[in-house]
C-alpha cells in the first residue's frame, strides 16, 4: 500500500480551494471485479472548473463530501486486481469521478484495455471529450442533416468532433462550417472545416446568414442569438454544454423562430470507448495534447483551461 498523493478541494470556490493531500482515504480492500489503478494521466475538462465553482450536476454530488476530488478521466495501470479479466500491470483508461489522486479504485467493468499501441496520455483523454464527440455523432441524422456547423472545433470535444465529421465527407456529401476566433481561421479550414466563420470577426452579421445550417452543434454554449442565425428554418440545435441548454431555448424563443434545441450528457459506454481506442490506433483518430502538467499543479492545469483558448486537451500526470 502506498501512499494516495490527491490535490483536493477543501469546498467551492476559485483555485485557492485546492488543497495537497499527502495520503487521501483510499480502501484497499477489493471486492469481486473491483481494481486499483495507478493513475498515470488525467485529462480535464470544464467539467472540473465548473464543479469546483459549485455549478452543475456533479457539484451536487459532493457538497457534503469535502475534502472532495475533482476528476473525471483517467488512464494507468492496474497494480491490484480483484477481476479475472484484467491482471496486474495491464493498461486501462475509464470514467471515474474524483480521480485527481494517485491511486483509484474502480471495476473491471468501467475500464477498457489500452493496446500496446496507444500511449496512456491519449488514452487519458478519450473517456470524456473524445467520448462526447462520438456520442454526438451517433445523435445526427446523415440523411437529413448533410450542412453541419460548429462551435469551438479546435477545443477538448471540437477537434475531436471535426475529425469524425470529416472522415464521413468519404462516404456522404457534407459541409462543415466552423466558428472560432479569426486568429484560428487557416487551422480550422484544415482541419477540415469547409466553411469559417470569426466570431470575433468584421462581418459575422452579413456572412451568418449565407450557412443554412441543418445542424448547429454549439460545443461552446453561446447565448448570443446571432449564433442562431446560422440555421435553415426548422434547423436544430445542439448544445454541449448541459447548463447553457435552457439559456439557448428561451434565446430561441424569443427569436420566433422555428428552431428545436437539444442537450446531451455523454454516456459512460465501454464499448464506445474500445472503439475510440480502436480508431486511435489505427491512425483514424488523433488526440492533440496542448499541455501536460504535474498533478500538483492541477490549479495552472484548470487556469489556462478556464481561459477558455486551449487548443486540444490539458492534463495531467502523476
Ligand atoms: N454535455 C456533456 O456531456 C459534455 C461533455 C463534455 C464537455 N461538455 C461541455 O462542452 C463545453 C466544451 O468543452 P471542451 O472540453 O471542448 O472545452 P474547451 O477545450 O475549453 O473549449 C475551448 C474552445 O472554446 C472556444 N471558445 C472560447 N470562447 C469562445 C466564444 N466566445 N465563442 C465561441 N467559441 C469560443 C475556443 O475557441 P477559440 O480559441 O477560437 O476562442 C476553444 O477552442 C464545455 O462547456 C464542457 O463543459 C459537455
Amino acid at each position: 500500500m502506498q501512499n494516495n498523493f490527491a490535490m483536493a478541494i477543501s469546498g467551492f470556490g476559485g483555485n485557492e480551494v485546492f488543497q495537497e493531500i499527502a495520503n487521501f482515504p483510499l480502501d484497499w480492500q477489493l471486492s469481486d471485479g473491483e481494481i486499483i489503478v495507478e493513475n498515470k494521466f488525467i485529462g480535464i475538462n470544464p467539467l472540473d472548473y465548473k464543479t469546483r465553482s459549485g455549478l452543475g450536476w456533479a457539484a451536487k454530488n459532493i457538497a457534503d463530501k469535502f475534502p472532495a476530488l475533482l476528476g473525471f478521466e483517467f488512464a494507468g495501470i492496474v497494480v491490484k486486481s480483484n477481476a479475472e479479466n484484467i491482471k496486474i500491470g495491464t493498461k486501462v483508461c475509464g470514467q471515474k469521478a474524483g480521480c485527481f489522486s494517485s491511486f483509484i479504485k474502480t471495476t473491471a467493468e468501467n475500464v477498457a484495455i489500452v493496446p500496446d499501441e496507444v500511449e496512456l496520455s491519449t488514452a487519458s483523454v478519450l473517456p470524456i471529450a473524445a467520448l462526447t464527440a462520438l456520442q454526438i455523432v451517433q445523435k445526427i441524422d446523415f440523411s437529413h442533416q448533410r450542412k453541419i456547423m460548429l462551435s469551438a472545433p479546435l477545443g477538448g470535444v471540437g477537434h475531436f468532433l471535426i475529425q469524425m465529421l470529416s472522415s464521413k465527407k468519404s462516404d456522404i456529401a457534407l459541409e462543415i462550417s466552423a466558428i472560432s476566433a479569426e486568429i484560428n481561421r487557416d487551422l480550422v479550414l484544415e482541419r477540415g472545416a469547409d466553411k469559417f466563420l470569426a466570431y470575433d470577426g468584421k462581418n459575422l452579421d452579413a456572412e451568418i446568414v449565407n450557412i443554412q445550417s441543418d445542424l448547429f452543434i454549439d460545443i461552446y454554449g453561446s447565448d448570443d442569438e446571432r449564433f442562431y442565425r446560422v440555421l435553415r428554418d426548422n434547423g436544430e440545435i445542439l448544445t454541449v454544454p448541459t447548463i447553457a441548454v435552457e439559456k439557448t431555448k428561451n434565446t430561441v424563443k424569443k427569436s420566433n423562430r422555428n428552431i428545436t434545441v437539444s442537450g446531451i450528457l455523454v454516456k459512460e459506454n465501454i464499448a464506445d470507448l474500445e472503439h475510440l481506442l480502436a480508431m486511435v490506433k489505427a491512425n483514424k483518430l488523433k488526440a492533440q495534447i496542448a499541455k501536460i502538467y504535474p498533478l500538483k499543479n492541477a490549479q495552472e492545469a484548470l487556469t489556462e483551461l478556464e481561459n477558455g483558448h486551449s487548443k486540444g486537451k490539458i492534463i495531467l500526470s502523476v
